[in-house]
């Protein structure tokens, strides 16, 4: 590592989404910690990255999941003495099924790897960031966090909370040089360099947004300052319509979908 360096450091960032904002920032010059727990993968996008653009990519195998994961990797990178400026909280999965069919081991797996993690490490690099005036914090959320998702209970409450810190966190930051975006995407078609997800992928009518497409609106929000950003103009629709709905009937409705 050179001295002085600053890196954005990303979540989940061995495939899917994780892995095309390392690209995308890739291609900025922007250094990058690549946070995952599938080292090979890392190891493999850490080299591409290298060449490809020149910049530094520092692969860190680590399982977020855990309690205290969050606390635990920001005091790796204190070790490392890594200089965070840009935090993409993007790693996730969702389980669908009733709540009392899942495991509860897996389920709050998800709640700690979608929020406390988030919160844990957002609390540990966020000092640094204020008293340089200047940095970013991405929260990767969901569609599924704007209202509750039957079959997919934890999953949407795990997002509800992330868009609900995210989005109140922003103005407590308004005056400080820290932005932050909070990103809602639908549905994603399956990565296709990730045979697994193409095999795994269920198909389901609607729209499935590209990986490329959110990642550019979600940098084109922190480039202006930081925000809500609800990829594609029918999920914005959605959003807005659900919102004139009597809040008891929403889950009555998603329930049928997520059911079928
Ligand atoms: N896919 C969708 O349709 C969709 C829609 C809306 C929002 N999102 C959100 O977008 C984000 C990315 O989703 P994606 O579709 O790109 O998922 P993905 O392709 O399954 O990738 C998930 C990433 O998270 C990492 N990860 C999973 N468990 C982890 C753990 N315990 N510790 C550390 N890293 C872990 C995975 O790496 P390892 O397995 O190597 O650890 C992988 O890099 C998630 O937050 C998801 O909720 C997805």
């Amino acid at each position: 590592m050179t001295s002085g360096s600053t890196f954005a450091l990303i979540t989940g960032a061995s495939k899917g989404l994780g892995k095309y904002f390392a690209r995308a920032l890739a291609a900025r010059k922007q250094n990058l910690i690549l946070v995952a727990r599938s080292k090979d993968k890392l190891d493999a996008l850490a080299s591409e990255l290298r060449h490809s653009h020149g910049i530094q990519a520092e692969p860190l195998e680590f399982d977020l999941a855990a309690a205290g994961a969050g606390l635990q990797l920001a005091q790796q990178l204190r070790e490392h003495n890594f200089q965070t400026e840009l935090l993409v909280n993007n790693a996730g999965f969702g389980e669908r099924g009733k709540f009392l069919d899942l495991s509860l081991e897996r389920q709050m797996q998800m709640i700690h790897l979608q929020d406390t993690a988030v919160v844990e490490l957002t609390y540990q690099l966020l000092p640094a960031m204020i008293d340089a005036g200047r940095g970013g914090i991405i929260n990767v959320s969901s569609l599924a966090g704007f209202q509750p998702v039957p079959y997919a209970a934890i999953y949407s409450a795990t997002k509800s909370f992330l868009t609900t810190f995210s989005m109140a966190l922003r103005e407590e930051l308004r005056l400080t040089g820290v932005k932050v975006v909070t990103v809602c995407p639908g549905r994603l078609r399956a990565d296709p360099e990730d045979a697994e997800a193409q095999e795994k992928r269920q198909k389901v009518p609607g729209r499935e947004q590209r990986h490329e497409d959110v990642v550019n609106e979600t940098l084109k929000k922190l480039d202006s300052g930081g925000g809500l950003v609800i990829p594609g103009r029918l999920n914005r629709l959605t959003v807005r319509g659900q919102r004139l709905m009597s809040l008891n009937a929403v889950p009555k409705i998603v329930a049928r979908l997520s059911k079928s």
